[in-house]
């Protein structure tokens, strides 16, 4: 068979369910074209943009997008002012058009650092597109995996103080069912571009049998091809789940 046909092939199986990628290079992308960093992240908003789309069309259940770490709070109060300031004009703007593409929304992270008028319009949003059916996408704003491991145990232990659960029969479904990705399948392929090869403290809980992929292209220049090499790749591992080949 030609290569060709066995991309093809490969095109033809079902997508992974669930994506999640670590958008990153905004800022090199920017300084290699001597722009200023903020252009390059109002490029890597065009980027996600055409993602979105494409795992729309793909027919991918869940996209989840690291747009800003708990730990980008360090960044200078210049930068982390423009990344406010472009969340806002993005929830101002995108909704209408997520709303015309079935696409439901879900933003996850500790939203108490943003301003009142991000958190309603976030909150807005969400119920606006809540009626959706199509692409779930998951915005990870001001988001840490670590945060969200301990969210869960602060619940799970409030529940137990109220005695809505006995400790003993605390288990990793359990536990799961407290995560800010309860509501949706496991992440299959996780992707993190701009050749860094960390998880810089995204979803942690959640990647235990993901599958990851780490290209050099920084986010501005993602795009649908990049997404299709990944996902051609996803398809070429042979997830085995700790067990023996062939044997179940
Ligand atoms: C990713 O791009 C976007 C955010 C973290 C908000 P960066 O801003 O980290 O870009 P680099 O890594 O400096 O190139
Ligand atoms: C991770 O990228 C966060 C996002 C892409 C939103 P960073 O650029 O913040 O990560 P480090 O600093 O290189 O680990
Ligand atoms: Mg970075």
């Amino acid at each position: 068979m030609s290569s060709e046909n066995a991309g093809l092939q490969t095109n033809n199986q079902s997508p992974p369910k669930h994506i999640a990628i670590i958008m990153d290079g905004n800022g090199r992308w920017a300084k290699a074209k001597h722009l200023p960093r903020s252009s390059g992240h109002q490029k890597g908003v065009r980027t996600v943009r055409k993602i979105v789309k494409h795992c729309a069309k793909l027919g991918v259940n869940t996209l989840t997008l690291f747009a800003f770490s708990s730990e980008n709070m360090k960044r200078s109060s210049e930068e982390v002012g423009l990344l406010f300031k472009l969340f806002l004009t993005v929830l101002k703007t995108e909704t209408k058009k997520l709303k015309d593409n079935n696409i439901k929304l879900k933003i996850i992270g500790d939203l108490s650092v943003f301003t009142p008028e991000i958190q309603s319009l976030a909150r807005e949003a969400e119920k606006q597109l809540s009626n959706n059916s199509g692409l779930n996408l998951v915005i990870a704003a001001n988001y840490g995996g670590q945060w969200d491991i301990a969210e869960a145990a602060k619940k799970i232990a409030f529940e137990s103080a109220n005695g809505n659960i006995n400790p003993e029969d605390i288990d990793s479904s359990t536990f799961q069912s407290f995560t800010s990705l309860a509501a949706y399948p496991k992440v299959d392929l996780l992707i993190r571009t701009s050749g860094e090869i960390r998880l810089s403290n995204f979803l942690l809980w959640d990647i235990a049998y993901s599958e990851f992929y780490f290209c050099e292209a920084l986010w501005p220049d993602f795009d649908e091809d990049a997404l299709d090499n990944a996902i051609k790749d996803f398809h070429s591992r042979d997830r085995r789940y700790g067990e023996r080949n062939g044997e179940r």
